[in-house]
């Protein structure tokens, strides 16, 4: 069974034996230190469905999220998008990319400019990729708003001035402007003090449901990434040691590193 079929819909995005492998300072010349960042992954994202990455720091997880938004082109293996090739994008593909893929970074006062103010930074990919008219791209910024549960007047100030779960809320909104089909979300609640975290992880998985989004959640923290996942993967030194329902990998682990996770810290999140 694969789970390409999931809800019938092919994959937005397929990775096929994806490696990114580094030469990492301070190699010798004839045998330089090889950083395997990641080491033959497969991996399949679809709308609707939402998919959790989870392992310990350094296992990878934000190199292959970089591999998925196209942010870093792999040292081997094949990006698919809708069943294509997606490497050597020409100028047409990367813009229908960078529509449909759209990522929610783990810090929200780092991700946004602070300069801008949250119309701006929401109005910001509708001007770049040509979309609507002034009054139509307003218009969208107040349903923007209104999705992540903003107030319309935040439209006026600017990401310094709201507090650091309402950011991440303008950092998903701008993550959603231009109709995506999948999000990828990069430990999005780790740096938000614990009060907000819940709140901005339902929001994700409201959102995801309400819009049939395809989700990529990334966490070290496996409760974490059960809570929204319906499939998870696990990660080890570059590789997906373990995959499957939520259940499955909870309740019947198969790899001494899952069970090692598993026994692992607590959640932080109070839920
Ligand atoms: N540009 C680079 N050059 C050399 N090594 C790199 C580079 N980028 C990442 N690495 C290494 O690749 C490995 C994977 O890094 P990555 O950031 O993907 O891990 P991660 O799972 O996201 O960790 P964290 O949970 O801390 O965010 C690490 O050992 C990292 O040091
Ligand atoms: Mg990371």
């Amino acid at each position: 069974m694969t789970d390409s079929t999931q809800n019938g819909s092919q994959p937005v995005i397929e990775l096929k034996d994806v490696k990114v492998h580094h030469h990492a300072r301070g190699g010798k010349l004839f045998r330089p230190n090889i950083v395997k960042a990641v080491d033959g992954v497969d991996f399949t994202i679809s709308r609707g469905e939402t998919v959790g990455i989870v392992g310990e720091s350094g296992c990878g997880k934000s190199t292959l999220a970089s591999v998925l938004v196209g942010l870093q082109a792999p040292t081997s293996g094949d990006v698919l998008f809708h069943g294509k090739p997606a490497i050597k994008r020409n100028a047409a593909l990367r813009k229908e990319f960078g529509r449909s893929v759209s990522v929610v970074f783990q810090d929200p006062s780092t991700a946004l400019n602070p300069r801008m103010t949250i119309q701006d930074i929401l109005t910001d990919p509708l001007q770049i990729h040509g979309i609507g008219t002034a009054a139509t791209r307003a218009a969208k910024v107040g349903e923007l708003l209104a999705l992540v549960g903003l107030p319309q007047s935040a439209a006026e100030v600017t990401p310094s001035q709201v507090s650091g779960g309402q950011r991440q809320r303008v950092a998903i909104a701008r993550a959603l402007a231009l109709d995506p089909d999948i999000i990828v979300a990069d430990e999005p609640t780790s740096a938000l003090d614990v009060s907000v975290r819940a709140q901005v992880l339902n929001l994700l998985s409201d959102l995801k449901t309400q819009l049939n989004l395809g989700m990529v959640f990334i966490s070290h923290d496996i409760q974490t990434v059960r809570y929204v996942s319906d499939r998870i993967c696990v990660m080890y030194f570059g590789r997906i040691v373990e995959q499957g329902t939520a259940s499955q990998v909870f309740d019947t682990p198969s790899n001494d590193y899952t069970k090692k996770l598993l026994g692992a810290a607590p959640s932080l999140l109070h839920i």
